[in-house]
């Protein structure tokens, strides 16, 4: 079979393909030219992820009869062993999810939470000033983690088939082992000073203090171990008893703040989706805690306001540019937890707000991020991360972006835990005006308290149209949500859709803060970046590609599923 493996979508339902009847569909495929993902998808299985190894994961458990749900949890916890500087079990994540039967759809948050000793003091130099360190790297950059707990919440609520079984590939991985693969040993090479500092880390990721070799054995029998606990009795074995207490002994141990209590008390919340409109299509996408879903309405509302598409090409991506420069600043003037900060989401959200902001903009003219409303301002109111997405038989769909933060998170497993924390206080606003590792700002709405959420970006993402539905979302820090509007904005552009062209195309981005468009090298041409620069932009073209989008494109009139992996995720760019 490996001769037939393609990145991500590589599956069982193309195995059964090549069995029996299935040669003669897969012959006929494959002399009309489609696509190993497009073949997948029509034999059964419709999962894009970042690693073929999770994709084969999430098919094994369709073809042993479970739903988008089962492969779910099995592709994140597969995803936990093989690709364990982007998301894990010490991390947390974002689940959007739509059951075929009754139309229900509900997210799924798993986001980390803040230990209740961490306060923002904990993060700072005498100065005030934060100190990188500490909410990046080791012990002290941890939040509660949520994916054990979303594993066991999706499983009972939505899932058929029991942890035991769900978590059986990725306990498989994690005791017989993984080859390192391009992306694995560039992670590993970035990270290895952190990854040394603490011996046991360094023995399981590392090869004598050097990052692997390509095609090296990465085995993990400590995290088997915590996958078979938690698969014999639940995620209460994570945050509770002998796993927990040894997490906590380590983390403290290690100069972090975690408790028992911490653990005991986290919880997966159930939250509403935020959906809107654009262009006709409805828009179902993150809440808060993720910036995402409020950052994507008002940009693509402010685009609808301003009949964006019937404006010359330079304008439009002008426009767009402007109009992201808004939303982010109002992400970094207004967003946090809302179950700790009244954040005042029905405006954000609304067309009416997006038409106000769209009369700021000057269709010549760039609009320094400086005049804009500064953080100070709150006004009267208050490599790594993964994607994946699964569209099952029945027309159940799941949309997950799952996150340690930076790769390798925190760089520290827990104890003999074999959990790799992640580093996800660096997502709070440490100090007003401190950009983080991504160079977001942020004020009081997202500063840190305990057990509160950090503001995220992650935005699993469902676009729906009469032509079809659209399951997407990327990893790219602050530069998720770009790219998710990017598709979509193409996707709107309407004609025939083409899912792998959608992942493929090329990014740009405008955060508020930093006042630049960060532009992907070799995506636009000179005259595009100079079209900008007369309008007073300022352009960076950024060292390297960014983002590893997933998504699957299900067709309303044919009902053929389309697969479609990022073509960076291939070529191991990971940011
Ligand atoms: O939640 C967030 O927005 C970030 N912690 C996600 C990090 C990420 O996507 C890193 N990926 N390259």
């Amino acid at each position: 079979m490996k001769t037939l493996r393609k990145w991500g979508s590589v599956n069982i339902g193309l195995r059964l393909a090549y069995g029996g009847l299935g040669l003669a569909l897969a012959a006929v495929l494959v002399s009309l030219g489609v696509g190993q993902e497009a073949r997948a998808a029509q034999a059964g299985c419709a999962i894009a992820s970042a690693h073929p190894l999770a994709t084969d994961a999430g098919c094994e458990i369709l073809a042993q009869g479970g739903n988008a749900f089962d492969a779910a949890v099995a592709v994140t916890a597969a995803l936990a062993v093989v690709e364990p500087y982007s998301s894990g079990l010490g991390g947390g994540g974002f689940y959007l999810l739509h059951r075929a039967d009754d139309g229900f759809q509900v997210f799924v948050d798993a986001r980390e939470t803040a230990p209740a000793q961490a306060d923002a003091a904990k993060f700072l130099d005498e100065d005030g000033k934060p100190v990188a360190d500490r909410s990046l790297r080791g012990a002290t950059a941890a939040g509660i983690p949520g994916i054990p707990a979303a594993l066991q919440h999706i499983t009972q609520r939505y899932g058929s088939l029991p942890l035991k079984q769900t978590l059986a590939p990725a306990t498989r991985l994690a005791q017989q082992g993984f080859e390192a693969d391009a992306r694995y040993v560039r992670a590993s090479g970035w990270m290895v000073d952190v990854l040394k500092r603490d011996p046991a880390t360094a023995a399981i990721f590392l090869r004598d203090g050097a990052p692997a070799q390509g095609g090296e054995l990465i085995r993990q029998p400590q995290l088997a171990a915590t996958l078979r606990t938690i698969a014999a009795e639940g995620s209460r074995a994570f945050y509770h008893g002998p796993v927990a207490e040894e997490m906590v002994r380590a983390v403290r141990e290690n100069g972090g703040f975690w408790t028992q209590a911490d653990l005991a008390h986290y919880r997966v919340v159930e939250r509403e989706p935020l959906r809107f409109r654009y262009r006709g299509a409805i828009i179902t996408t993150a809440p808060l805690p993720s910036s995402g879903g409020l950052v994507m309405a008002q940009t693509l509302q402010i685009l609808d306001a301003l009949d964006a598409g019937a404006l010359p090409p330079d304008t439009r991506l002008h426009v767009t540019i402007e109009a992201m420069r808004r939303a982010y600043n109002d992400r970094a003037r207004f967003m946090g937890d809302a179950d700790f900060v009244d954040v005042p989401v029905a405006r954000l959200a609304s067309a009416e707000y997006a038409r106000r902001r769209a009369k700021s903009i000057d269709l010549e003219r760039a609009t320094p991020s400086a005049d804009l409303p500064s953080i100070y301002d709150v006004a009267e109111e208050g490599e790594e991360t993964t994607h994946f997405s699964i569209v099952d038989g029945e027309g159940n769909r799941v949309a997950a972006t799952l996150s340690v933060n930076g790769p390798f998170g925190a760089g520290l497993v827990a104890g003999s835990t074999g959990v790799l924390l992640n580093n996800h206080m660096d997502d709070f606003a440490i100090a007003l005006a401190a950009p983080n590792l991504y160079k977001l700002v942020g004020n009081a709405a997202n500063a840190i308290e305990p057990g509160k959420r950090p503001l995220s970006s992650m935005s699993p993402t469902f676009v729906e149209d009469e032509r079809g539905v659209l399951v997407l979302g990327t990893p790219g820090g602050s530069r998720i949500i770009s790219m998710v509007m990017i598709g979509i904005i193409d996707y709107m552009a309407g004609g025939q859709v083409d899912a792998q062209r959608i992942v493929g195309l090329p990014r740009y981005h405008h955060q508020y803060l930093p006042d630049r468009i960060q532009v992907e090298p070799g995506g636009f041409d000179d005259e595009w970046i100079a079209a900008l620069r007369r309008r007073g932009h300022t352009v960076e073209v950024y060292r390297r590609k960014w983002g590893n989008m997933q998504a699957v494109f299900v067709d309303s009139k044919s009902g053929k599923r389309e697969v479609a992996n990022d073509p960076r995720g291939r070529e191991g760019v990971v940011f």
